[in-house]
């Protein structure tokens, strides 16, 4: 029992409505949505809302680009990411959307607060703007060469290759993403947010135990830095809530973002005749905790709890960062076809399996989560199939056919029973704490001792001996009340496992509470497996899907998906054929065979590789922004092409001294080339 009913509202980061949810999406989703399933089995009232992030720039771009008004692009994807959602077993209370009627009277009520109470500032500044689509341009939507490397093709806030920040205007030869034009500097009057004011109340805040230590270091960075006012509002024309008394300025996407959560909580509180100011209230007694992606721990640790104080709202109790997905310990990727939807992933395997793996890889820290397609089908068929499954499949057999389908009156001192009960303090303190790693660990160490139970007993011998039934049905019996036990502590992991388990086991939804009474005398009905084993052709399929349906999306897509540089960001173009050159222009790249003897990551980039190559007549070191596609052993020892007289560039981390060629992208995989047998490091390549 517990001692007090929590009252709890949880949320998910909202994820925007301008594609669809994938697999990296989902860690997030069923992270949270375990959590909230754990809570309401223990008996708290526990809220889980959401709601799509429907503003900025990027979906007044698609929708325009599909011919749609923004309005009915945002119906169809939150249709789409619900549908989603739901088929992966993630529960929402209420999944609202930020354009809502709701989420514009909360908008401008905390801005007006902020306004009021000296929070909030103007200044004119100047920016990047399209003259040809007559618009502001978000940093992401301004492409250049690094001012500090000469990279190409690199966004307007950050170089992918060196690792440099600057601001659109540094960028080389830049262009508009929107229309290929040279953005032009335009001046106007902002809105800024005076994060400043708040710094000592987020000083405490910060090391109050509202969030992880990872987290809190790097907001101690932040704050060392001195908080810059944030601007929270963006020019015409742009897709969401005007600012009040500002024709012509909208509030920046990432203002009404998190008010989303109010909004959405509102809503449900509308429909459920539940009271809005108990929860959201300065004093109030109830929770709030968040789950993110760590890469927008900013808005969530800054900017949010600033906003909230100054409007005189509540503060969250705790905001939860996770790592990012990783496919076979890679950036998903489509060309791999390990960029997998949600939609794609259900056509072909069971959620729960992903679920499970999820909750099998998942801790409280903030480290990336690789989802390994091999260990993926091993873990589950190991563990979910040859594991839990297998008690109820060898023990009902017996019951329904030699015992009219009814468990036995006694079972004597079921061991199995007590340790699954000793156990389950420690595995509830894990799901509180999302230690779901160390939870899953622990459950399936009892479903391994009540396996070596039936393996010690042998029901499939003794029931051959006449004498021998009660025995049998015992045996079964405690082996059936241990796999109840396993499945409620699996259930808020396993949702539709449970409730088929629940129908064979003839009982009403199961909870914490039914841990220690055991199921005597009691009719079950016929087993039909819950799960079946993967079969690894399905994955093949997933992936071959996955790559096709990323063929298809590339002939339509040619923008950037979101506002911020995320796990979710996927940008596909097809590259237009460069301007034409003569002869004499190729005549001038030496293009050599070079050898690689030596490659390393390097400290503090996430891109490139330092690779030391011989060209016969001499060596070279080259840094290569190709370790998302490599990991550095697997190139020592190859033969590759690289351009020779590339005037050396002096980059963060040393001097490169040429470039290796490659085909592809970042988003759509990269691949070396290599020359054929037989080449020789040094030769030139014509
Ligand atoms: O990064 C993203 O995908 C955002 N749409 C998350 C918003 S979370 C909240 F603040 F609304
Ligand atoms: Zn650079």
């Amino acid at each position: 029992m517990i001692d007090k009913v929590r009252q709890i509202v949880v949320t998910s980061a909202l994820p925007y409505a301008n594609g669809p949810i994938h697999i990296g999406h989902m860690l997030e989703y069923v992270q949270t949505d375990i959590w909230v399933r754990f809570q309401k089995m223990r008996g708290h009232e526990c809220v889980y809302v959401c709601a799509d992030d429907a503003h900025g720039t990027p979906i007044m771009l698609r929708a325009k680009a599909e011919g749609i008004t923004p309005e009915v692009l945002i119906d169809k994807m939150n249709r789409e990411h619900l549908s989603d959602f739901t088929d992966f077993g993630v529960d929402f209370d209420n999944f609202h959307s930020t354009h809502s009627p709701e989420n514009k009277t909360f908008a401008e009520e905390i801005y007006l607060k902020l306004k009021a109470a000296g929070h909030v500032r103007t200044q004119v500044i100047s920016q990047a703007y399209d003259p040809k689509a007559e618009m502001f341009l978000p940093d992401r939507f301004i492409k250049g060469e690094c001012p500090s490397c000469g990279t190409a093709d690199q966004y307007g806030d950050n170089c992918e290759s060196c690792g440099a920040t600057y601001s659109p205007t540094d960028l080389k030869n830049a262009v508009s993403v929107v229309t290929g034009e040279t953005p032009i500097e335009k001046d106007s009057e902002q809105y800024f947010f005076k994060l400043s004011d708040f710094e000592d109340m987020l000083k405490t805040w910060t090391r109050a135990g509202h969030i992880q230590k990872e987290i809190a270091n790097k907001m101690d960075e932040w704050l060392e830095d001195g908080l810059r006012d944030w601007d929270i509002s963006r020019n015409a024309p742009y897709w969401g809530f005007e600012i009040p008394d500002a024709p012509g300025k909208y509030f920046y996407v990432w203002l009404d973002a998190p008010i989303g959560y109010m909004a959405s909580f509102k809503n449900w509180c509308d429909k459920n005749n539940a009271s809005f100011d108990d929860y959201w209230k300065l004093d109030s007694h109830t929770e709030l905790h968040h789950f993110i992606g760590k890469d927008i721990a900013r808005f969530h640790t800054l900017f949010w709890p600033a906003m909230l104080e100054g409007a005189g709202y509540r503060k969250p109790t705790a905001v939860y960062c996770h790592g990012f997905l990783t496919v076979d310990g890679q950036k998903m990727s489509k060309s791999r076809g390990t960029f997998i939807k949600a939609r794609t992933y259900l056509e072909h395997l069971n959620p729960e399996y992903l679920r499970y793996y999820f909750a099998a890889k998942l801790s409280s820290g903030v480290d990336d989560i690789d989802l390994n397609l091999e260990d993926f089908s091993a873990r589950v068929n190991s563990d979910l199939v040859g594991k839990v499954v297998n008690i109820a499949s060898r023990c009902a057999g017996f019951i329904n056919k030699n015992f009219g389908a009814r468990l036995s009156a006694s079972i004597g001192d079921n061991k199995l029973s007590q340790q699954a009960l000793a156990a389950a303090d420690s595995i509830a303190s894990a799901y509180e704490n999302r230690e779901y790693s160390r939870a899953m660990r622990e459950i399936m160490a009892l479903a391994d001792k009540a396996n070596q139970f039936i393996d010690e007993k042998q029901p499939w011998v003794i029931v051959k001996d006449i004498e021998r039934q009660a025995e049998v049905h015992e045996t079964c019996t405690i082996g059936i009340n241990c796999f109840r036990q396993l499945i409620i502590l699996l259930k808020p992991v396993l949702p539709k496992v449970a409730e088929q388990a629940e129908a064979f086991l003839n009982v009403d939804p199961l909870d914490w509470n039914d841990l220690d009474n055991d199921l005597l005398d009691h009719p079950i009905n016929k087993f039909k497996p819950l799960m079946t084993r993967i079969d690894k052709v399905l994955i093949e399929r997933m992936v071959e899907s996955s790559k096709e349906a990323a063929v298809e999306e590339k002939k339509l897509t040619t923008q950037p998906s979101s506002d911020t540089q995320s796990s979710s960001t996927e940008v596909t173009s097809i590259e237009p054929i460069a301007d034409e050159i003569n002869y004499d222009d190729f005549a001038k790249l030496d293009l050599r065979v070079a050898h690689i003897i030596d490659a390393k990551a390097v400290e503090k980039s996430n891109k490139l590789l330092q690779l030391t190559l011989d060209i016969g007549f001499e060596t070279r070191t080259v840094f290569a922004g190709i370790s998302s596609a490599y990991e550095p052993d697997q190139l020592i020892g190859k033969q590759v092409i690289m351009v020779a007289n590339l005037a050396p560039r002096k980059m963060r981390f040393g001097v490169s001294e040429g470039m290796v060629l490659c085909a592809g992208s970042d988003d759509d995989g990269l691949f070396v080339l290599h020359p054929d047998n037989g080449a020789k490091p040094g030769m030139r390549v014509s």
